[in-house]
């Protein structure tokens, strides 16, 4: 099994430049394949995850070629030439593939089976079937869980549906469906959720309106290929946005061409909150999507009450607030984020577990983490911490190390693949003391 020893280091400066958005990167893909002619995918993020969504498609019957690790030239085959694939399609660690490959394949005419790793397979599928069965597609989960079969044949009408938790996943899935239904499909949300779906179907033509929490797509005719940039992924940015807040150093540290769609930059806000100093340079807009350059200085950090309107907008970057937190003045207090249970990992149990091993004083809750920081001197003692197999815990304890007494060993580090690769190098780069052995 692999680890990292992070070791506390002084400087983190300079200039980087972070991998392709993993949303956004599957659904340039998802989208490209059922459009009509080609198009050209650029930062597209070669992770195991997308490498996951990318085999699929090409066992779909789609033409990909992948000039450069970054660069796809996808030959749609329009919304109905997709092919049956002789096996089931493995979607590895990725929760997001899964379930919009889901809303994708239940409105095919051909049958299709969705499996995973250990981790997914434990992963609640039925949010998104049980909408998808009132839709009129036939599919199955197994209590609740993958393996995914799904009857092709079905004859979808949409619906107007009321999401009972804030998931970007779900409403893509059942847009996905809705681009094959008879009629228009509602998706109205509790909460906003990540829109990259809404910006990437509309980037390639489909019609699609939103209102507040509320998009309606009307089936298309066809979807046309696009040329799509793919930005820099904001979650990835957020590891080394803490890093530069947490540095030893005031040198300043310039994270280059960050994907900034509002609904995803939740950390911003929650960090500034805490007294972070996060410049945005810049601000310019891509192809579907804002992008910026981020200068992040160090600051001192102040705990907070982290205000629930802005758990779904940084979902995936509580482990690393976490750490934040650990290292702020006063208590930080993060409610309202019980989704955590069902990440890759249960980020609150593993977070927990991991920042017990290190000395952070701290309390759990159903939904949640109460944080006792120290902002002078070491917040986390050197010790060993397990990821729970889940790339953003992995990353999130290595960012620790700059506000550590000794060396921190993270334990099961292979999954960052899945999400960052070529993490160590970029974190060397950066000025972390990072090893993996
Ligand atoms: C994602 C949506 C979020 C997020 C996940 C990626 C997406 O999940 O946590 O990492 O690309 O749609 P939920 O939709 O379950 O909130």
């Amino acid at each position: 099994m692999r680890s990292y020893r992070a070791a506390p280091s002084l400087a983190v400066s300079g200039a980087i430049a972070v991998p392709g958005d993993k949303s956004v990167s599957h659904r340039s893909l998802l989208v490209a394949a059922i459009a009509t002619g080609t198009s050209e995918v650029s930062g597209f993020l070669p992770s195991e995850d997308c490498l996951a969504s990318l085999a699929a498609m090409r066992a779909l019957g789609v033409h990909i070629e992948q000039a450069s690790a970054t660069q796809l030239r996808v030959r749609g085959v329009g919304l109905r030439g997709l092919k049956a694939a002789t096996h089931a399609l493995d979607m590895g660690n990725a929760g997001t593939a899964m379930r919009l490959f889901a809303g994708l394949l239940s409105a095919q005419t051909f049958d299709s089976r969705l499996i995973g790793d250990a981790s997914l397979m434990r992963r609640p599928m039925e949010r998104v079937a049980r909408p998808l069965r009132e839709m009129g597609a036939d599919l199955r989960t197994q209590g609740g869980c993958p393996p995914i079969d799904i009857h092709g044949g079905a004859i979808l009408h949409g619906i107007e549906y009321l999401l009972p938790i804030a998931s970007a996943q779900v409403k893509s899935a059942l847009l996905l469906a809705g681009l094959y239904a008879e009629g228009p499909t509602t998706v109205n949300s509790p909460a906003p959720s990540r829109d990259h779906s809404e910006r990437m179907l509309r980037f390639f033509g489909a019609d699609l309106t939103v209102e507040r929490l509320s998009v309606r797509l009307t089936p298309p005719r066809e979807l046309h290929g696009q040329r799509v940039e793919v930005p820099g992924d904001f979650s990835s940015a957020a590891f080394f946005i803490v890093a530069g807040l947490l540095a030893a150093v005031p040198a300043g540290l310039v994270i280059r061409n960050v994907g900034m769609n509002p609904t995803r930059t939740g950390l911003l806000d929650i960090l500034r909150r805490m007294g972070g100093q996060i410049e945005v340079m810049n601000l310019r807009d891509g192809a579907a999507e804002p992008v910026a350059d981020l200068m992040v200085r160090r600051s001192h950090l102040r705990g907070i009450e982290v205000p629930r309107d802005l758990v779904a907008l940084s979902i995936d970057e509580f482990p690393v607030l976490f750490v934040a937190a650990a290292c702020a003045e006063g208590e930080t207090l993060v409610s309202g984020a019980e989704e955590l249970r069902v990440k890759e990992s249960d980020r609150i149990a593993v977070m927990s577990a991991g920042l017990r091993a290190l000395g952070v004083g701290h309390e759990s809750y159903p939904d949640g983490l109460r944080i006792e920081g120290r902002a002078a001197g070491a917040a986390f003692s050197a010790g060993e911490v397990e990821s729970g197999g889940d790339h953003r815990v992995a990353m999130s304890f290595s960012i620790a190390s700059l506000r550590a007494s000794g060396p921190i060993i993270i334990r099961d580090v292979a999954n960052v693949a899945t999400s960052f690769p070529g993490y160590v190098l970029l974190a060397r780069a950066a000025g972390l003391d990072l090893n993996e052995t």
